[in-house]
């Protein structure tokens, strides 16, 4: 207001409009929360006053002076800004480093058309000189930009800008469950079955239009203040092969190899669905155990784990956990994919089953086909004397009920001949 009047005034002949490295410093120390619309304002109009005045002042200048902000903090923002400017992106303006991962640097901007919050992964340089790659990346970040699931963080956009290659998603105020764990925190079945439950409907929609993660981990599962659960980096497509991608994290506390698939590990071509719920199984495992499936003093270790060693299940080692929730894990986890969930929706069903404190039945139904799979073909690996033991339980149960129903349905079919015999004798 006192703007617009000194704009207008006579005694103001030198244009008061701020310069836009005003404009950008007074909106990043909004975005900070460093200061309020009002004094940001209440500055402006204050430079207003004084531009063209021997004792004029920058916005920084009078902020610092009316006591908003500290020089500190006026530095930092300023670095920021320098940052942004460096690198710029077309129609986005970059506001502060959120974090980054194994491949890319993602920062928090504001999309200048809508006005709205985004997050921009930024990937490395390097990267933009691998054609086979740069081509996927635009396919895939195309295509999931027309996914649209309550669960999946949102991507918006791909696009180039001096010489990096960049992905614009939904901006997630909130932390990643990877962030959550890393505390040594241990999740109740409620509340890690609530977080599994929203990522297995994300997954089903994914997975219904075509989409494999390839990467689902506690760091790629952002988690709001209100308690939804989103999974990040749908649709970012994999720099490396699924394996060098794992190495790639090596040593980092919460890395890849924890959550891959075998198949993954052998480096197969024909990746699937089935990839994506042996690693949220592995999330979910590391939610209600505190500790990931397969441990291990380097990668190649955990993943010949992944590949050999049989899984305890983890309503083993935390024992106040439901069978039903061991069940799923198990069935979700099992080396080789055809023993896992046949689907995602048969999955989920059983997640929201073990949710609701109901039994599993399509984990169950498949420890009998992996039964009657495994008296076909000998395994290479044998299973764990649990899951035998569970597999056998079930299977005597379930055959008990098949003969009942034999029973019963030839019963049914005798009499019905009978009455037919009957029908026509008479
Ligand atoms: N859409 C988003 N909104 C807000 N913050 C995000 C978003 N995506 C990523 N982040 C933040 O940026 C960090 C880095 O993400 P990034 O995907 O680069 O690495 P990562 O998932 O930790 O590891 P990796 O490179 O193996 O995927 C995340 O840990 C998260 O804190
Ligand atoms: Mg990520």
């Amino acid at each position: 207001m006192a703007q617009e009047e000194a704009q207008g005034s006579s005694e103001a002949p030198t244009a008061p409009i701020p310069s836009s490295m005003d404009t950008e410093l007074g909106k990043l120390v909004i975005d900070q929360h460093l200061a309020t619309d009002d004094e940001v304002d209440k500055c402006l109009a204050l430079q207003a006053t004084r531009a063209g005045s021997d004792n004029e002042l920058t916005l920084a200048g009078l902020l610092i002076r009316e006591g908003v902000v500290t020089e500190n903090q006026i530095r930092r923002v300023k670095k920021v800004l320098q940052a942004s400017r460096s690198s710029q992106i077309p129609g986005y303006q970059i506001l502060s480093k959120l974090g980054s991962g194994a491949m890319a640097t993602v920062f928090k901007a504001r999309q200048l058309s809508l006005d709205r919050m985004v997050a921009i992964k930024v990937l490395p340089k390097k990267l933009s000189e691998n054609a086979d790659y740069v081509d996927r990346f635009y396919k895939e970040g195309k295509a999931a930009a027309k996914l649209n699931h309550p669960n999946i963080v949102q991507a918006i956009d791909v696009g180039e800008a001096g010489g990096y290659h960049y992905f614009v998603m939904e901006y997630v105020e909130g932390r990643t469950l990877g962030d959550d764990l890393s505390p040594g925190k241990v999740y109740g079945e409620a509340e890690a079955m609530d977080v599994i439950v929203q990522i297995g409907r994300a997954l089903e929609h994914a997975h219904e239009h075509g989409f494999v993660h390839r990467d689902v981990k506690p760091k790629n599962i952002m988690l709001t203040k209100g308690g939804a659960a989103k999974l990040a980096d749908m649709g970012l497509a994999r720099a490396m092969t699924d394996v060098d991608a794992a190495q790639a994290e090596a040593g980092k506390a919460y890395g890849t190899p924890y959550y891959i698939s075998p198949e993954q590990i052998r480096g197969e071509v024909d990746i699937d669905f089935r990839a994506d719920i042996y690693a949220l199984g592995a999330t979910l495992y590391h939610l209600v155990t505190g500790r990931v499936p397969f441990e291990g003093s380097t990668p190649a270790a955990v993943m010949h784990k992944h590949l050999k060693e049989p899984l305890i299940p983890p309503d083993h080692i935390n024992t106040s956990l439901s069978a039903g929730l061991g069940e799923v894990v198990e069935v979700m986890m099992a080396k080789d994919r055809k023993r896992r969930y046949g689907s995602t929706r048969d999955m989920l069903l059983d997640l929201e089953a073990v949710a609701a404190g109901q039994p599993p039945l399509m984990a169950r139904k498949q420890f009998d086909v992996n039964l009657l799979g495994g008296l076909a073909e000998v395994e290479a690996e044998a299973p764990s004397v649990d899951v035998e033991a569970r597999q056998g339980a079930e299977a005597a149960r379930n055959l008990n009920l098949l003969l009942v129903g034999l029973g019963v349905g030839l019963a049914v079919s005798v009499l019905l001949n009978l009455l037919l015999v009957v029908l026509l004798v008479t």
